[in-house]
């Protein structure tokens, strides 16, 4: 505490001219409050809804098809070739380019351009989560910048039904499902991996595809970040600097929209548009974000720094900040970065290229 108090003294008779006041808002605060009403850890299981539970067999099988091009019209393009570990389980772009794509990540080329940027698929199992969330009732959701859909397993059938993304032009929304089941029952590892998976006799249907590929994803979590240790009771995972980044991050208001174990109320904000031109859209999360530039819906921000930098003057957002406090920021925000799953399987049951046409 006495340092503290002796910071604020130093930073007040230096900034003397401007005024103390101003500068109090903006001073060096390192020390440790409590935390517990605004941000918790991630939990350390992942939570599966009871009508998709768990089972080793259907999240092999979600890989799979995750990787496996088969899933699109022209049958050139994976959900990975915009999910992918390289890029955060983002793409590295402002916009995605999906069915007549080449190349992976900035280097992708083609026309088919998505009108908005792709989110990492990164903690889908816990998108939603709040503080007073009960796990054992918890339904993660919903997705999308817009929140459009309202379970990862609806989610998924999106973008195979997307002209821009997966389906192309060959094929029509409402053919391409029957087009894929019969590409898969020619394929005798897939007709293995769909029987281990789900009961019954007619097992390659649309509905299984989604069950098995938000299994998948839900595999990929990042929830050991420092940011957890520290708030699982850690104090020494956070540095100085870092406390400073945090405190500040609440202190400016940043907290209002970004809180949570996931650093996200999954709100859209209406009234509140962080790029007023543009579309309002949900609160992202900043889990792992130091690995998913560019940043915001349109890809617009290259660097962290340039994305705090857009709250300067946002009074109408309730954020105050200046120059000063982007470094700070962005040093508590490299802290939510976690190890997470990054294998890439060496082949599809297709035979088709891994992932698309990404290389
Ligand atoms: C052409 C690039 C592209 C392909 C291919 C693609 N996606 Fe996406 N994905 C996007 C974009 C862009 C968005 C944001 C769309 C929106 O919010 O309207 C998105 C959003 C998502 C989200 C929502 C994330 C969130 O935080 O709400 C998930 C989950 C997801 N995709 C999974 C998949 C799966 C599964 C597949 C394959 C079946 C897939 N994507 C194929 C580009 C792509
Ligand atoms: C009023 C709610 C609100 C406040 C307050 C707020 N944000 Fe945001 N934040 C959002 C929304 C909504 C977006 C998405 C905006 C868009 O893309 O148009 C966003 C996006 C971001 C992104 C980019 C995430 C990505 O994946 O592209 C970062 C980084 C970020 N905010 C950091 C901050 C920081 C730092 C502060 C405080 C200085 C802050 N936010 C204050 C709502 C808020």
């Amino acid at each position: 505490m006495r340092k503290y108090i002796s910071i604020l003294l130093i930073t007040c008779s230096l900034f003397s001219l401007t005024g103390c006041e101003e500068n109090q808002q903006t001073s060096t605060d390192n020390q440790t409050r409590d935390y517990t009403n605004l941000f918790s850890a991630l939990p350390e299981q992942i939570i599966y809804p009871t009508d998709n539970p768990y089972s080793k067999e259907k999240e092999i099988l979600g890989e799979l098809l995750f990787w496996d091009p088969v899933l699109s019209g022209a049958q050139n393009v994976a959900c990975a070739s915009c999910h992918h570990p390289n890029f955060g389980w983002a793409d590295g772009r402002a916009f995605s380019i999906g069915s007549d794509g080449v190349g992976l990540g900035p280097q992708r080329y083609g026309n088919e351009t998505t009108p908005i940027h792709s989110p990492s698929i990164v903690n889908m199992a816990f998108t939603g989560l709040t503080m007073d969330t009960q796990l054992n009732e918890f339904v993660s959701g919903p997705y999308f910048w817009d929140l459009r859909a309202t379970t990862l397993e609806e989610q998924a059938i999106g973008p195979i039904k997307n002209p821009v993304e997966m389906l192309g032009y060959h094929y029509s929304e409402a053919e391409i499902f029957d087009e894929i089941k019969y590409r898969l029952t020619t394929i005798p590892e897939y007709i293995d991996l769909f029987s281990a998976a789900f009961e019954g006799d007619d097992v390659i249907t649309e509905t299984n595809i989604a069950k098995a590929l938000a299994t998948f994803q839900r595999k990929v979590i990042a929830n050991n970040s420092r940011f957890d240790l520290f708030l699982r009771g850690d104090i020494s995972a956070l540095s100085e600097g870092e406390l400073i980044g945090l405190n500040k991050f609440i202190d400016v208001g940043c907290a209002d929209c970004h809180n949570g174990p996931l650093l996200s109320d999954n709100q859209i904000r209406q009234d509140e548009k962080v790029i007023e031109t543009l579309d309002a859209v949900r609160t992202p999360s900043l889990r792992n974000i130091s690995q998913t530039a560019p940043y915001m819906q349109d890809g617009s921000q290259a660097t962290l720094n340039d994305a705090i930098s857009l709250y300067e003057d946002r009074e109408d957002l309730g954020v105050n900040i200046n120059e000063g406090d982007f470094n700070d920021i962005e040093v508590f925000l490299r802290t939510l970065s976690s190890p997470v799953y990054n294998h890439i399987p060496e082949r599809v049951p297709s035979g088709l290229p891994v992932g698309g046409n990404i290389n």
